[in-house]
């Protein structure tokens, strides 16, 4: 049956049926509730006591639920919540006080309920007025039906967590053992502002908070991440464990601030779950486990929610935030500046016009059109998924380079490539609307990712989309250089032997386990600019051994190796940015 847009099982229906006169006096009612259950105030006023009796003799079935996937809402399972629940408590027994600060309809608090034996106070808050009503009925059933001598104080409220008065919770629970469990929601504070903006933490509050100008200083935060610490802020004292179902991302940027922030939470862990196979969202999530009231800690272990085994453990070591402990003692030496700037590759934001393909002769693009252009402004283009062979000596796709610098003016194309001019000009509108603000008061046709280094002829190359931290070696195809697209990254060479040491460096057992220490492989886009610009060469260089170098590269020399050394001394650090 559904009553308040909650569903109500058929042993809350029978006892409603059953005990239907007291429904007449709602606060009568709620004493019997309250003596049965614990949970106090079931009814707010008698029009709902009415209206659930109506609901109980038209006995009213049909209802749908509403999508509201928009808002982060995605309730856990009952098997995952009493998988959850049981982990925690075996991890801190004897709790006496369980908070679930986002309950929806309540599964984790029934969970807990069901496997804790000594709770004495159970509070649940929820924004959305059916799933309060949810969680109420369903606690009453599970008390229905397994009746207790001693029931703990219950209370189900329906509130904006970020209203809430946790700072007078957090003063009357704070003898009592304590579990904070649930899934705060999964989605950013933009995400949910563009649908509900009062649903998010008041701006005036948190820019003072502790923790939190860190967060919401990013502009866009994730509202679990926000709702973890305001846990931390006001429970870090108690004595307990805290554990939420959150992305993967949110658990790193606790850590990450944990060291500006110091909260008594520590004994970390990050257990990875399956969140297509229990939520249907393909997101890198899990169960974020962590002990209240201990000495501030600041690294986590990630292992498998369901075997249990360990992958790494991350957080801060030696001053800095690295994937792998473990990787990076091994390969710390490795941590330092780049002797070449890395680049990220073309961005044009205009694909439909820019990227081509060769037919017969002619050119192509993905609107369907056959034309003719001059060579010259035309290059070979890879993309992220052109890089998975180790060489890369051709290409599908190919795009045209309007600017040779950044701000060029495009003026000469009209002079020297008019058939390139009319096939822009004509495709003009589609530049025209180009979003971002980086091509407004710029050239027509402008691009970005351009420069000197674009026209190197030898390029090393990596995606940065991959978790693959594997760098190809690209080479010019018929005389001219590729171009890459600004999903990937890349360092130019003028001298193939240069692009093939650096490429056999690179690709380096030692180099590799740096970078996977330092990776988030979680990450939407795992390896940045910042990453790769940490590859310290000359360390990297002076553990390589010429003999071994030479049976990987045909027809290395050893003065090639020796102008390697000197180029990777001589080599500007200079960061020149790409905007
Ligand atoms: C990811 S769901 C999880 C629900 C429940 N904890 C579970 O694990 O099944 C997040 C819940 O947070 C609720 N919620 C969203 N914003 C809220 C707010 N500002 N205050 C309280 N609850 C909120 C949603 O209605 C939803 O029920």
């Amino acid at each position: 049956m559904i009553c308040f847009g909650a569903n109500i099982g058929g042993v809350v229906v029978g006892f409603f049926i059953k005990n239907q006169a007291c429904l007449l006096n709602y606060k009568q009612c709620n004493l019997l509730i309250r003596k049965i259950s614990g949970i106090n105030n079931f009814f707010a006023n008698q029009e709902q006591a009415d209206e659930l009796s109506d609901k109980i003799r038209t006995a009213d079935v049909v209802a749908s639920e509403p999508d509201r996937r928009a808002y982060g809402d995605f309730q856990t399972n009952m098997s995952l919540a009493k998988k959850v629940a049981k982990y925690a408590l075996s991890k801190y027994r004897d709790v006496e006080f369980l908070l679930e600060p986002t309950c929806g309809k309540g599964n984790f608090l029934l969970a807990a309920i069901e496997q804790s034996s000594g709770l004495k106070k159970v509070v649940g808050i929820e924004i959305y007025q059916p799933y309060v009503w949810e969680t109420k009925f369903k606690i009453l059933e599970h008390f229905l039906l397994e009746r207790r001598e001693r029931v703990p104080e219950i209370e189900i409220i329906h509130a904006n967590v970020f209203e809430f008065p946790f700072e007078k919770l957090a003063k009357s629970t704070k003898n009592l053992k304590t579990l904070i469990i649930g899934n705060p929601p999964w989605v950013t504070n933009s995400e949910l502002g563009s649908i509900d903006s009062r649903n998010l933490p008041p701006k005036s509050n948190f820019k003072k908070d502790k923790g939190f100008d860190a967060i919401t200083g990013k502009g866009n935060f994730d509202i679990g991440e926000y709702i973890s610490l305001l846990m931390f802020k006001y429970f870090d004292r108690h004595t307990g464990l805290f554990a939420f179902l959150v992305k993967n991302s949110v658990v790193k940027s606790v850590i990450k601030y944990q060291r500006k922030y110091n909260f008594r939470i520590g004994q970390s862990e990050q257990l990875n779950i399956d969140a297509k196979k229990e939520f249907g969202v393909s997101v890198a999530a899990g169960l974020f486990l962590t002990h209240l009231s201990c000495d501030p800690g600041y690294t986590c272990l990630e292992q498998d929610f369901y075997t249990h085994k360990p992958s790494t453990t991350f957080g801060w070591y030696k001053n800095r935030f690295v994937y792998s402990i473990q990787d990076y003692d091994a390969s710390a030496m490795l941590d330092g500046e780049s002797a070449f700037v890395w680049r990220s590759g073309v961005k044009h934001d205009c694909a439909k016009v820019m990227e081509l393909g060769r037919n017969e002769g002619h050119y192509t693009n993905a609107l369907g059109e056959s034309f003719e252009l001059e060579n010259d402004l035309v290059y070979g283009l890879l993309k992220s998924s052109d890089l998975r062979a180790s060489v890369v000596t051709s290409f599908r796709k190919m795009i045209v380079i309007t600017q040779q610098k950044i701000g060029q003016d495009t003026a000469y194309i009209k002079e020297r490539y008019p058939h390139t001019y009319r096939y822009l000009w004509s495709h003009k509108s589609f530049f025209d609307k180009r979003k971002s603000g980086i091509y407004k008061g710029k050239p027509d046709f402008s691009i970005f990712g351009i420069g000197d280094y674009s026209f190197a002829p030898y390029k090393v190359a990596i995606s940065g989309l991959y978790k693959s931290t594997h760098f190809s070696l690209v080479h010019p195809v018929e005389g001219k250089p590729v171009m890459l697209d600004d999903t990937c990254y890349f360092i130019g060479f003028d001298h193939l032997k240069m692009a093939e040491i650096a490429h056999y460096l690179l690709n380096s057992a030692l180099v590799q386990r740096f970078l996977k220490s330092i990776i988030f492989s979680g990450s939407k886009r795992p390896v940045t600019k910042d990453i790769l610009m940490r590859i310290d060469f000359e360390s990297a260089f002076e553990r390589l051994e010429f003999n071994s170098a030479q049976k990987h590269i045909p027809g290395l020399g050893k003065a090639h190796w020796d102008v390697f050394r000197e180029l990777i001394k001589t080599e500007s650090t200079e960061q020149v940015p790409l905007f």
